[in-house]
């Protein structure tokens, strides 16, 4: 089954070039190229690598059309997204001002709300919206969450990709309770898997635990490919490069599974304390445990 109205999905997680740029371009691709379907990208980081990566910085001839001037003008997507050079892909593009954001709107009761204002009516010209975020706890990240149907994990199937998941997880969970009860956790994605014994056991071993904590995860993984480097000096998404088979068939795929998982109705919450966690736990003691559980097997 497919979802009627446009889907918004964040993909997020608080450790650092673990591959949610990298999704958020080569799905917004493969859902356009491959699925005919219209999608808005938002760069919501600003270290801008998402406007790069869909060819558009360069494009640039006005500081209005940015995401900042959107959410600091309180104005509508239409405002400020502009066409990226791949059919049905448009961008709300990144600047370096989205630094001062959490200073900005941080304390403000409208701050979580920006994301819902900056997309209201965006059914009527997409069918998906892509959210990349920095890698931290910020008032974007909880806007975008806020704003979202669901929110995809990125991750590297080596322990220290899970620095900080647990804290990610729990806000996750804390605008599902406040702000969203849409948002549904459309699981984590291994990406960057090279074929080695070490990381074919790792996931093995996180994916027991994941399941058990009814945390969801793609069975497909994306493959390790030096076609994602190639595509960076070409700023575009890997996928349409005619050298990356492998990857173009992980993302299709994974493009595939979302579209899927957009449409169902059903909710599986996390249960974190099956993983011996508990979200009110302070963040230290969290990491412990999480330590505990993703480091018991080293390679
Ligand atoms: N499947 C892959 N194969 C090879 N390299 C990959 C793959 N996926 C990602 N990478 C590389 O890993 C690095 C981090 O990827 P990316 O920028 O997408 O991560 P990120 O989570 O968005 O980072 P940040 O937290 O800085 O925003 C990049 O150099 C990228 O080229
Ligand atoms: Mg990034």
């Amino acid at each position: 089954m497919e979802a009627e109205s446009a889907q918004v999905i964040t993909f997020a997680n608080i450790k650092g070039g673990v591959g949610k740029t990298t999704a958020v371009t080569n799905v917004a691709y493969m859902l356009s190229h491959e699925f005919n379907k219209r999608v808005l990208v938002v760069d919501s980081d600003d270290q801008g690598n998402a406007t790069k990566a869909l060819g558009v910085r360069d494009l640039l001839d006005s500081d209005e059309k940015t995401l900042w001037h959107a959410l600091s003008n309180k104005l509508g997507y239409r405002k400020v997204a502009v066409e990226s050079p791949f059919e049905r892909i448009s961008l709300i593009p990144s600047s370096k001002e989205l630094k001062g954001a959490q200073l900005a709107f941080g304390s403000s009761a409208r701050g979580i709300k920006m994301f819902k204002r900056l997309l209201r009516g965006v059914d009527k010209d997409f069918d998906y919206v892509l959210i990349d975020t920095k890698p931290q706890i910020n008032v974007l990240l909880q806007a975008a969450l806020a704003a979202s149907d669901g929110y995809v994990v990125p991750s590297f199937p080596e322990s220290d990709s899970y620095d900080g998941f647990v804290d990610l997880l729990a806000e996750c969970e804390e605008i599902f309770e406040e702000e969203n009860e849409k948002l549904k956790c459309f699981g984590v994605l291994f990406t960057n898997v090279k074929k080695s014994p070490a990381h074919q056991a790792y996931i093995e071993f996180i994916a027991k635990h994941l399941k058990k904590a009814k945390i969801p995860y793609f069975r497909t993984f994306i493959r390790h490919s030096n076609s994602i480097a190639t595509g960076s000096l070409h700023n575009c998404p890997a996928v349409a490069l005619s050298t990356s088979r492998n990857i173009a068939e992980d993302y299709k795929s994974i493009s595939k599974l979302l579209i899927q998982r957009a449409g169902l109705d059903s909710q599986v919450r996390p249960r974190f304390d099956v993983l011996g966690l508990n979200p009110s736990m302070k963040s230290e003691d969290q990491r412990v445990v999480v330590e505990d559980v993703f480091r018991e097997v080293q390679f």
